[in-house]
């Protein structure tokens, strides 16, 4: 099958069926409990209120990242993006992989032509447009374009032991899902330049040291994801509007320099006041009371 025919293949988890045809009172017997998916790839599941979570699930492959994969990862995503249900939304892997890499024996035989004409990794970057925030919960090796789908999320938890790196120097060619430069973003120049260049890899504890990671936690993939579903619930129990605002303008120090985004960070601050949410959350406060958010 070509990598262009499997990036427009649809595939539906239960939830999201359940989304298009289940009445209210079905679908909430389906959320808050894990569901099975259809998906091949990945298993998709509401476990806390407000929160999706993917994980990754090609345990023979150590998760590496086929075009398959990420379809069913961009349909996932998507769904969650547009489920009012959803404020925040959690990827992990296993214990031993939050993923390998691309998928090496997919790439191998790709020629130039084929990889620029049908825009090979492009449909990766999906998961960056999202408004919603992503928490990465990784354990095990997150190499590669692992390591570059883990950078991709807003927030990244790790555990101690995790082991990152850019190995892509070993197989004659450079990272190519932007690890080049959120690796650079986060670490400096140097630190990833050594990365990049020696194939070395970064364990955990280092990522949180030198600020790649939020945080890095003791134990595996089962205590690494406890945190991120606790931050991810926290994160849903907030006013929608706000989260999606306070997402917008940290994204835009990315782009913007300190005093344009400090301006554009005002904006969308004035703009808020025209929030029912910002209205709701300044009263219950003076009125010593927990708001109850209308997300509007
Ligand atoms: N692609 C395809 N298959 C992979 C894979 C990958 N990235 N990583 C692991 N696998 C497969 C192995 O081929 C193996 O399959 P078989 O049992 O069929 O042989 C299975 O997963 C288990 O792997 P290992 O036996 O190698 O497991 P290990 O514990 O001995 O080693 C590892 C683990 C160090 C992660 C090793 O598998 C490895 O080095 N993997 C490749 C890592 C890599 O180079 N990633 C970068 C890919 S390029 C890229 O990502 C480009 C980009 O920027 C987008």
């Amino acid at each position: 099958m070509s990598l262009l025919r499997l990036f427009s293949r649809p595939a539906l988890s239960v939830s999201s069926r359940a989304t298009m045809s289940a009445p209210r009172s079905a679908l909430q017997v389906v959320r808050h409990q894990s569901t099975e998916s259809s998906y091949t790839n990945i298993l998709v599941s509401n476990p806390r209120p407000g929160v999706g979570l993917i994980t990754l699930n090609r345990p023979k492959a150590l998760n590496a990242l086929s075009s398959e994969l990420f379809v069913e990862l961009n349909k996932a995503l998507k769904d969650y993006e547009d489920d009012k249900e959803i404020g925040a939304i959690v990827l992990t892997g296993s214990d031993k992989a939050f993923a390998a890499g691309a998928d090496i024996k997919e790439m191998a035989p790709l020629t130039f032509s084929e990889a620029y004409v049908n825009n090979f990794i492009a449909p990766w970057s999906y998961i960056t447009t999202l408004r919603k925030p992503v928490i990465a919960a990784v354990s095990g090796h997150a190499l590669g374009g692992g390591c570059e789908l883990a950078m991709m999320c807003d927030i990244l938890y790790c555990t101690k032991t995790a082991n990152f790196g850019q190995p892509e120097i070993k197989l004659g060619t450079i990272p190519g899902a932007g690890g080049s430069q959120r690796l650079t973003a986060a670490l400096g120049k140097s630190k990833a330049m050594e990365l990049i260049l020696t194939g070395n890899n970064l364990s955990g504890e280092e990522a949180e040291k030198h600020g790649l990671a939020a945080k890095a936690f003791e134990g595996g993939n089962k205590e690494v994801l406890e945190g991120a579903l606790d931050t991810a619930a926290k994160i849903a129990s907030y006013s929608r509007v706000a989260v999606i605002a306070a997402k917008e303008v940290v994204n835009k120090s990315q782009d913007l320099g300190v005093r344009e985004g400090v301006e554009y960070e005002r904006r969308i601050f004035h703009s808020l006041f025209g929030s029912q949410d910002q209205k709701i959350g300044m009263k219950a406060f003076a009125e010593k009371k927990k708001p109850t958010w209308s997300h509007l």
